[in-house]
């Protein structure tokens, strides 16, 4: 797999989000509305990807697989850029509807786009034998912690007749990536004590 390609595919998604967003919308601030929406939903699949890679290479050993772990830390690049485009668009959206966000979200959004930096910045071998430790602690948690922003924005639509099926689109995908990486880990863990 090309290396550039996480990072291609990050790009051509993002610039089509806002565009179609554009096209899309009645006027210019449902056009914004909707580049907001949905440069965060094409983040999703690629954060899957850096999230599942292993498990998926543990479940169905493959060249494909094997690739995406190699190149797992390009398609969190590719997620982290996505997201700095959906906070380009959310920040206009914002400011043309006058209408600023409540203190839970910019708090709980801020922590989320803390952690992409910080774990975007230490995506590298010279972070990693730095932190040691630590660096495995930051990127379990701060994976986790984007899992959780997901997970309540889409659990946020179950209750709206016209977005319900998008939520439950987003919340059923969220769930079966925890129990693919957990189950996938549990059985890592017990292979390896029973050696
Ligand atoms: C302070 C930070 C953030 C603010 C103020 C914010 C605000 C917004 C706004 C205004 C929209 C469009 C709402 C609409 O459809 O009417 C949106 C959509 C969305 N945001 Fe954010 N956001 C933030 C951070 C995040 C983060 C960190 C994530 C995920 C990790 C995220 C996930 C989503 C998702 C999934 C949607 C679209 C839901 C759908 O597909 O319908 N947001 N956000």
């Amino acid at each position: 797999m090309c290396r550039a390609l996480p990072l291609l595919a990050g790009l051509g998604l993002s610039i089509g989000a806002v565009g179609l967003g554009f096209l899309a919308g009645s006027d210019h601030l449902e056009g914004a509305r909707l580049a907001a929406r949905w440069t965060s939903r094409v983040g999703l699949p690629l954060f899957l990807i850096a999230y599942l890679a292993s498990s998926l290479h543990q479940i169905c050993r493959g060249n494909l697989t094997k690739a995406l772990i190699r190149r797992r830390r390009q398609w969190g690049l590719a997620f982290a850029w996505t997201h700095s485009v959906h906070l380009v668009a959310l920040t206009y959206f914002l400011a043309i509807a006058g209408t600023p966000p409540d203190v839970v979200t910019i708090l709980g959004g801020g922590l989320a786009y803390l952690l992409i930096y910080l774990m975007a910045l230490t995506s590298n071998n010279w972070s990693m034998k730095k932190l040691g430790a630590k660096w495995k602690y930051l990127h379990s948690f701060g994976i986790h912690y984007i899992w959780f922003i997901y997970l309540l924005t889409y659990a946020g639509r179950l209750g709206d007749p016209q977005m319900s099926h998008i939520g439950i689109i987003g919340v059923g995908l969220l769930v079966l990536a925890l129990l693919l990486r957990l189950i996938t880990r549990w059985r890592k863990k017990s292979s390896s004590e029973k050696r």
